[in-house]
Order: structure tokens, then C-alpha cells, then sequence
């Protein structure tokens, strides 16, 4: 139970471990203790998961106020010109039509799937208050993802059913989302806990999964092919919504990266050799199910893209991420096939794109595409 008496507020820090959730508040007997920064962890963390400060872990709490601030709402963005040009029966080739009904239908249910993932499973297992705050953040971007590709699909007046039963009809998106559902399953049910290397372990491959190969891979292949509709201004107002997604996203990323390679400094007995290679196989596994979505979305080459492109590109990406977690590359030298996606999303360079959005958001700029 809190207390809101001014002495046991004031008392000296006797320093008994604090309960994770509320609802296991210490016995009223109990001195109140004062969180101190040095104790927190970001799992099995023994301190006040209520008391956001004092900070510990100043990223999370700098892409938290990042994320506040650039807030975006999908009905903010016009969509009359696709919707004439969606319209127009030589609006688009019949492949450029499937491309975009193909890309909706994996993201469509792929933010819902993201949305629970942290909101049921994620948000239990850390107890680092400003990593709780991040992720209440990140969930809401989430909704505002669903919520973006229901307004392009309800706009273009697609077939709902279609669209939304994607991840169930058709193989290269249910493939990718067979994939991704166990480790969903692991941090949403409801008797897991971690404590154990074992499940530290499973926690830490779900985190590695959802932030590496699901927000970092797996939505690579449909972001560019959007964003290569918008720069031949074709679907503008749908290629500028994923640019905004595109930029949520890519901080999403880089959290998830920070907070796994945070787990691992605090954990360093997590991260075995044999950890190591069952990630590795996952990054290829994962590189795998997204080219044959590319093949399947690209079945012939459309907008200066085929599906060929996008095994160089999706190499070079994964190598990045395995990088990013303090893994060795993959692939061999694998360049950028893209370069215009890497002046627009820049891999390199992430927090710079992000800044210089975030200015052009909050002074209401409309995003360029020449
Ligand atoms: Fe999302
Ligand atoms: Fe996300």
C-alpha cells in the first residue's frame, strides 16, 4: 500500500528490495525506501516501478519526449490524389495495384500484432519506469499505425475483408507472421516470468526478434516499394504516411536496440555462444521469409524495382542489425541497391533523418518528394 505520510515519505532509505507492480506494495509496516538510480535494472529489477525518476536510463527517456514530439495523425494527410488515381482505370498497372494491396495486407494486421505484442507481453517483463514510459509511447504509435493503414485502405475503397484476412490467405504474409507469433506467445503468456537464464533468455530472443527482424526487417521491403510509388508521385498521400511511419518506426528500432544491448551489459551470462548462433539463424530465416514476400509482392519488375534488388538490400540491412546487437555481419560486403532509401530513411545516419523530420513536422512542412 503507498503511504502519504509525510514521516515514512522523509524516513532514511532502510534499502528492503521495493516490489515490481503495485499490487505487491509492501507490508504497511515496512519503511518506505528511495529509489536509487544505481539499483535499477531493466529486468528483475527490484526497485519502484511507479517512481519514473531518478532517471537511469536517460535514452529511453529522450526518445519518449522524441516520440512526443512528433506526433502525427493519419487524417491529417490528404488523399484525394490517390484516390483519383486509384480510381483511374491507367491510374496504375495492375502490378503496381497488386504491390500496394499486398504491402497493406501485411502491415494492415502487422501494428495490431506489434501493439499487443508490447502491451500484453514487452511492458510486463521490464521494470525500468522510463523504459515502461517509452513503451506506452511507442504502443499508442502503433495504434496511430493501424489506424493509418485503415484510413488508406477505407479511402481507396479496397475490399476490407481482403485486405485485413491477408495475413491469413496469403502465404508470404503468413509466413512471415507464423514466424513471428511464438515469440509473441512467449512474452504474452500470462504464466511466463523471467528469473531464470532460461527465460531471460527467451525474453531477450522475442525483444531481438520484434525490434531486429520484425520493425527492422520485416517492414523494409513494404516501405520502400511505398516510398518508390511516392518519388514517381504516384499515392503521395499513402507514401507520406509511411514516411511518418517510416520515422516512428525507426526510433522503435533503435529502442528496442538499446534496451537488448542494455539487458546483455547487465546481463552478460545471457549472451552465450550458443545464444548467439540460434540468434543467427533466426536473422537468416528472417531475410529468407522476407524475399519471398518480395518475390511474391514483385512477381515481374514494377517501379524500377524487382524482388532481385531486394535480396542485396535485405542482406545489407540484417548484416546492420546483427551489427547493432554486437553481432559479426552475415553476408559478405553487401551494399545499399538503394541509395535513394538511404537519403530518405538513411540506415546510417537514422537519428539525423529523424531529426530533420521532426523540425519539419512541428513547423507543419509538407514532406518533399523531388
Ligand atoms: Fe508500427
Ligand atoms: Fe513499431
Amino acid at each position: 500500500m503507498l503511504s502519504w505520510d509525510d514521516e515514512a515519505a522523509s524516513a532514511p532509505a532502510a534499502r528492503p528490495p521495493m516490489p515490481v507492480n503495485a499490487s505487491e506494495a509492501a507490508p504497511e509496516a515496512a519503511v518506505a525506501k528511495r529509489v536509487h538510480a544505481d539499483d535499477k535494472r531493466i529486468i528483475n529489477g527490484k526497485t519502484d516501478v511507479n517512481q519514473l525518476v531518478p532517471f537511469k536510463y536517460k535514452w529511453a527517456w529522450d526518445k519518449y519526449l522524441a516520440g512526443c514530439a512528433n506526433h502525427w495523425m493519419p487524417q491529417e494527410v490528404n488523399m484525394q490524389r490517390d484516390i483519383e488515381l486509384w480510381k483511374n482505370p491507367n491510374g496504375l498497372t495492375d502490378d503496381e495495384r497488386r504491390l500496394v494491396k499486398r504491402n497493406l495486407g501485411f502491415f494492415v494486421t502487422a501494428d495490431s500484432l506489434a501493439a499487443n505484442n508490447i502491451v500484453l507481453g514487452t511492458y510486463r517483463h521490464i521494470t525500468a519506469p522510463e523504459c515502461r514510459q517509452y513503451l506506452l509511447r511507442q504502443a499508442f504509435e502503433e495504434a496511430i499505425h493501424t489506424h493509418a493503414y485503415q484510413y488508406i485502405v477505407e479511402s481507396l475503397g479496397l475490399d476490407e475483408a481482403e485486405i485485413f484476412n491477408a495475413y491469413n490467405e496469403v502465404k508470404s504474409i503468413r509466413d512471415k507472421d507464423e514466424f513471428l507469433i511464438p515469440f509473441i506467445n512467449t512474452l504474452t503468456d500470462p504464466a511466463f516470468t523471467t528469473g531464470t537464464i532460461e527465460n531471460d533468455q527467451k525474453l531477450l530472443k522475442s525483444l531481438i526478434v520484434f525490434a531486429c527482424l520484425m520493425e527492422g526487417l520485416f517492414f523494409y521491403v513494404g516501405f520502400t516499394q511505398i516510398l518508390a510509388l511516392g518519388r514517381q508521385n504516384k499515392m503521395m498521400g499513402a507514401a507520406e504516411q509511411y514516411q511518418y511511419i517510416l520515422r516512428d518506426e525507426s526510433m522503435h528500432c533503435n529502442f528496442g536496440i538499446d534496451l537488448i544491448n542494455t539487458i546483455k551489459m547487465e546481463n552478460p551470462l545471457l549472451w552465450t555462444a550458443a545464444f548467439k548462433d540460434e540468434i543467427k539463424q533466426l536473422f537468416l530465416k528472417a531475410v529468407d521469409l522476407e524475399y519471398a514476400y518480395a518475390e511474391d509482392t514483385m512477381p515481374r519488375g514494377v517501379l524500377g524495382l524487382n524482388a532481385t534488388m531486394f535480396k542485396g538490400y535485405l542482406r545489407f540491412i540484417a548484416n546492420r542489425r546483427a551489427q547493432q546487437i554486437g553481432l559479426d555481419a552475415l553476408f559478405a560486403q553487401e551494399e545499399n541497391p538503394f541509395p535513394w532509401m538511404s537519403e530518405m530513411i538513411d540506415l546510417k545516419k537514422e537519428r539525423n533523418f529523424f531529426e530533420t523530420r521532426v523540425t519539419e513536422y512541428q513547423t507543419g512542412g509538407a514532406l518533399n518528394w523531388e
